[in-house]
């Protein structure tokens, strides 16, 4: 699929041989929706325009039967677009893919997949090149504490809260230690758990919201993310 617009929501199967070829691999463990968008002769589709996401979440339910993927999940979905998605699925997906730091923990979200059973990969652990909490006094205090980096508490939170966090880095050393994580006390995790609260923090580190609050052509009331202008929500 194109990196940012969901151009192949009408066209699954071709969408993902492309994909295998590029890859140059038979099978795909894990085949997300990238954005519940679609993308139709460079127009954005709104939520009740075909292919909706739930027609292309059926064709992907399809490509489970041709072996060349072995799971099926979405991305940037939100408590809305799952509630109007899981009604009309035969296969749960495996996964949601969405933003996930200590300035935009999810609980709510967190909290609805759990009771679903899909499991939250965490995309963006580090806010990408916005780290805001990285600065953060008691985040740093925790870091020292264990004489840790701050990337190694963010990647230690994520995945002590039973997320699956994607961090990204084009340095070795950087991602060996990425990877290494640390074992929280209750007591830090509640403290990283409550950043978000301080003013100013709740907020998505991201660079993809335009100025009139929209993210890919759809508003924050189409997407379900609890946002207003500005990338701001309210605290949890
Ligand atoms: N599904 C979606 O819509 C979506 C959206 C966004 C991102 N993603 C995925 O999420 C994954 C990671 O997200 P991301 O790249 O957006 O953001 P990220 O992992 O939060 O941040 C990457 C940035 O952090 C830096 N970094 C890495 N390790 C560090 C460390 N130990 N200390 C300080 N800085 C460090 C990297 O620089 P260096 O490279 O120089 O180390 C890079 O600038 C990627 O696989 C991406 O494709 C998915």
């Amino acid at each position: 699929m194109d990196f940012y617009r969901s151009t192949d929501h009408h066209r699954v199967q071709e969408g993902l041989e492309e994909s295998l070829k590029k890859l140059d691999c038979e099978y795909i463990d894990l085949y997300l929706m990238h954005w519940p968008q679609a993308v139709l002769n460079d127009k954005v589709l709104c939520e009740d325009e075909h292919p909706t996401y739930a027609d292309t979440w059926k064709q992907m339910e399809k490509l489970l039967d041709t072996g060349k993927v072995k799971s099926i999940g979405v991305s940037n979905f939100s408590i809305k677009t799952l509630e109007i998605l899981l009604p009309q699925c035969t296969i749960i997906p495996a996964i949601n893919q969405v933003e996930i730091h200590p300035c935009l923990p999810q609980f709510d979200l967190k909290e609805y997949c759990d009771s679903k059973g899909i499991l939250l990969t965490a995309y963006s652990p580090f806010g990408q090149s916005n780290q805001l909490f990285f600065k953060d006094p008691d985040f740093i205090a925790i870091a020292e504490c264990h004489e840790a980096t701050v990337a190694q508490v963010a990647v230690s939170w994520a995945v002590q809260r039973g997320t699956v966090p994607i961090p990204k880095s084009a340095n070795v050393e950087r991602m060996k230690a990425n990877i290494t994580l640390i074992k929280l006390t209750p007591e830090e995790m509640q403290t990283i758990n409550d950043i978000h609260k301080k003013p100013g923090m709740h907020r998505s580190l991201l660079g993809y919201h335009g100025p009139d609050g929209s993210v890919f052509g759809w508003t924050y009331e189409q997407l379900g993310w609890p946002m207003s202008v500005g990338g701001f929500v309210s605290a949890q």
